[in-house]
């Protein structure tokens, strides 16, 4: 696993919010939602929505475009959807939240 920093300690203090972060390039987007975090992926799997465009709503990040969630633990779309995104492990340490992202998942993201 290679961890990234995506926030400094700062920013990770900040009430609740849904941004894009940028990691090498890679649009991650970036959840506190009830003062947890998530790191999950930036397009929809639905129609290509931009995920941090939208909101969240008990555990659920929600779509902007169609108004589809997402679990914000587990990447699984609500039922019915037949859906999910990628959920990438976070760790919050003394100097910020970092992201960790697997060698498979850096091929396929990166390459
Ligand atoms: S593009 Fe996200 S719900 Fe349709």
């Amino acid at each position: 696993m290679i961890w990234v920093k995506v926030l400094s300690k700062q920013e990770a203090e900040r009430d609740d919010f849904v941004e894009m972060a940028k990691v090498e390039g890679k649009k991650i987007c970036i959840v506190k939602h009830k003062g947890n975090f998530a790191a999950i992926q930036n397009t929809c799997p639905h129609a290509g929505g931009i995920l941090s465009g939208g909101w969240c709503k008990e555990g659920h990040i929600i779509c902007p475009i169609h108004r589809y969630g997402y679990n914000l633990e587990t990447g699984r779309g609500y039922t019915g959807q037949g859906d999910y995104i990628d959920v990438y492990p976070l760790e919050l340490r003394e100097d910020g939240l970092y992201i960790g992202f697997r060698q498979s998942w850096i091929k396929r993201l990166f390459s």
